[in-house]
């Protein structure tokens, strides 16, 4: 499994789901509100991604509007503007564009050999977006966002490429078959869930996660971790755990009382392995239940846990009822960019294990 940054696709569009309009000038589709939105959506990445036709249609600076979202990336360490990032076959680009000359954030082009010359940039001969995204992981991009337009869009999402799908709705229609549509034709995967829905003024803004699917390995490894809380004694939550190096092979496993009383499944099974172990930071934790993000216990969550153990990859049956505490370890694990799995079709076996829990039902 090659690494990959986390990819968020943001986009505005009008009601029957056009980028822009036919003209040259640029459909506004946002208001103030929204774009302070995409500010801190920038802000939280570490790159921005536009095809070439946006740069020479839009000609964007694709910076950081805001001071103090600059100002809160420098405290913490972080370069000042994300990188920019574009792509093209044909390697017409004006070395003029905004993209090259406003800002001192790096850019990037990835284009055939030969084809791109005369830009301020550093141009990567590579094609594909698995080798592109692939060489950005190499270069510490984590978090990718992408703005468009509409070819870029087709490739990502059909290639399954997209972790996160923000779309801002504007209230009009455009209605001219000439222009840029958010998708083109494709084949396109299914299983985007709606994660919230927001009004700001007259703009509709859908976010929706892509649920990956899980392998077959992770189905046996979670079948393994979902068995093993048939050993937790019946007070709290019984949850089993099971964590693999990248190959599949079993490197530990726990469950909750496992070891101390207080220990949670992930923690017991993280506690058997050192805490620098190299194999973590390619591992897999499978834990039947989602991991908590906030407990009374022990002073860290099983959610920081996973993070401090350096984990990329976590897969889990069953979202914790709001019994105790609301719990966000998913939305945590996915915001610090791990890849969470949810396997809800085996959540039914981890229920049957805490009936004991008071409002917990087959
Ligand atoms: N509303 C919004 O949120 C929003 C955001 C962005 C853009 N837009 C609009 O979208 C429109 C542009 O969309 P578009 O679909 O025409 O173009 P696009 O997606 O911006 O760019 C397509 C271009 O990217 C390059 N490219 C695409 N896939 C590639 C690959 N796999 N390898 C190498 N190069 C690749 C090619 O460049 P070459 O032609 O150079 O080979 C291709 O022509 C504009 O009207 C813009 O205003 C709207
Ligand atoms: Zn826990």
């Amino acid at each position: 499994m090659t690494e990959r940054p986390h990819v968020l696709l943001s986009a505005a569009v009008s009601l029957d789901g056009y980028l822009d309009d036919a003209t040259d000038t640029r459909l506004v589709l946002s208001n103030d509100e929204d774009w302070a939105r995409v500010d801190g959506l920038r802000a939280a990445s570490d790159a921005i991604l536009v095809g070439a036709n946006t740069v020479r249609a839009d000609n964007p600076r694709l910076l950081i509007r805001s001071p103090e979202l600059v100002a809160e990336r420098v405290a913490a360490g972080r370069p000042e503007q994300p990188v920019k990032v574009t792509l093209t076959r044909s390697g017409s680009l004006d070395p003029a564009a905004q993209f090259f000359t406003v800002g001192d954030a790096e850019k990037l082009v990835y284009a055939p050999p030969g084809v791109v010359t005369g830009v301020k940039a550093t141009v990567v001969e590579l094609s594909g977006l698995h080798e592109m995204l692939a060489d950005l992981f190499a270069r510490g991009v984590r978090r990718l966002m992408v703005e468009g337009g509409g070819a870029i869009h087709t490739q990502f999402l059909t290639e399954g490429l997209v972790d996160e799908l923000h779309l801002a709705i504007a209230p009009f229609f455009v209605g001219d078959p000439l222009a840029p549509r958010f998708a083109d034709e494709g084949a396109f995967p299914r299983g985007l869930t709606l994660v919230k829905s927001t009004r700001l003024g007259d703009i509709a803004v859908l976010e929706y996660h892509s649920t990956p699917e899980p392998s077959e390995v992770d189905i046996l490894r979670l079948r393994e971790a979902i068995a093993l809380a048939e050993n937790c004694p019946p007070r709290t939550f019984r949850v089993g755990a099971v964590i693999t190096a990248a190959d599949g092979e079993v490197i530990s496993t726990g469950y909750s009382g496992d070891g101390d009383p207080a220990n949670h499944a992930e923690e017991a099974a993280l506690a058997k392995l050192e805490p620098g172990d190299p194999r973590l930071a390619e591992a897999t934790m499978y834990t039947s239940l989602e991991p908590c993000s906030s407990r009374t216990s022990h002073p860290r969550s099983c959610t920081q846990l996973i993070l401090d153990a350096g984990i990329p990859r976590i897969v889990f049956a069953w979202r914790e009822p709001s019994v105790f505490v609301d719990c966000v370890g998913a939305e945590t694990l996915e915001a610090a960019g791990r890849r969470v799995i949810e396997v809800p079709a085996l959540a039914a076996g981890v229920r049957r294990a805490n009936t004991h829990i008071p409002g917990v039902h087959l």
